[in-house]
């Protein structure tokens, strides 16, 4: 799709598309997230014609379970259905992790929606522990992708499963390489 345009937004900017696309069975209300306080916290709207067809925010925000220094997550990635599959939810995303990585980011992560998890895997995030679930809105996988450059993405995912080992009893499968 031509002519997309990429760019910083105001969180009034984003509300409608996440009611739309991720909570319209919940009230507006909803749609706003606590970390749209924080500090550093940016939104990106993608627009054709100066429309906005989709939106994503990010945060500077560790998960609690996985506390690196660093850390930045995504929340309310939304295309409006009509313009889904055409690669916009990718320039956000890659957007997302350029912004992030502009800020000295070693990781990035999101909880994201069983029907994302491979949108998420295209640009580079892998699964960490086990799917849960959160309410009102369905089943989720917790995803990160390292951009630290001291460590490898398997080293990385090693890390972050020891973390949930602790935390978890249920049992987390082994990485690929020790199988
Ligand atoms: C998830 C979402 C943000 C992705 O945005 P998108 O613009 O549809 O994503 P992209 O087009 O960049 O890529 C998504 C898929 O389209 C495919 N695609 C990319 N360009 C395409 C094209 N020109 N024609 C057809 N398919 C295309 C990609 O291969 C990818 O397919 P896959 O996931 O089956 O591998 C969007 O679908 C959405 O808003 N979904 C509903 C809300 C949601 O689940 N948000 C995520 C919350 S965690």
């Amino acid at each position: 799709m031509t002519d997309v345009v990429v760019e910083f937004v105001r969180l009034e900017d984003v509300i409608a598309i996440r009611h739309q696309v991720l909570r319209q069975e919940q009230p507006r209300s909803s749609c706003y997230y606590p970390e749209d306080t924080y500090k550093q916290t940016v939104h990106f709207a993608a627009k054709i014609n100066n429309q906005i067809i989709g939106s994503a925010s990010l945060y500077k925000e560790s998960h609690p379970d996985f506390v690196l220094k660093q850390s930045w997550r995504i929340r309310g990635m939304a295309v409006l259905e009509a313009f889904q599959g055409h690669n916009i939810g990718t320039q956000l995303l890659e957007t997302c992790i350029n912004h992030a990585i502009k800020n000295k980011a070693e990781v990035i992560w999101c909880n994201a929606r069983i029907d994302a998890v491979t949108f998420y895997k295209n640009s580079g995030f892998k699964i960490i522990g086990e799917e849960f679930e959160l309410a009102n809105i369905g089943p989720h996988f917790l995803m990160a992708k390292n951009l630290g450059i001291h460590i490898g993405q398997t080293r990385f995912i090693e890390i972050a499963k020891k973390l949930f080992r602790k935390k978890s009893s249920v049992p987390i499968p082994q990485p690929k390489h020790q199988a």
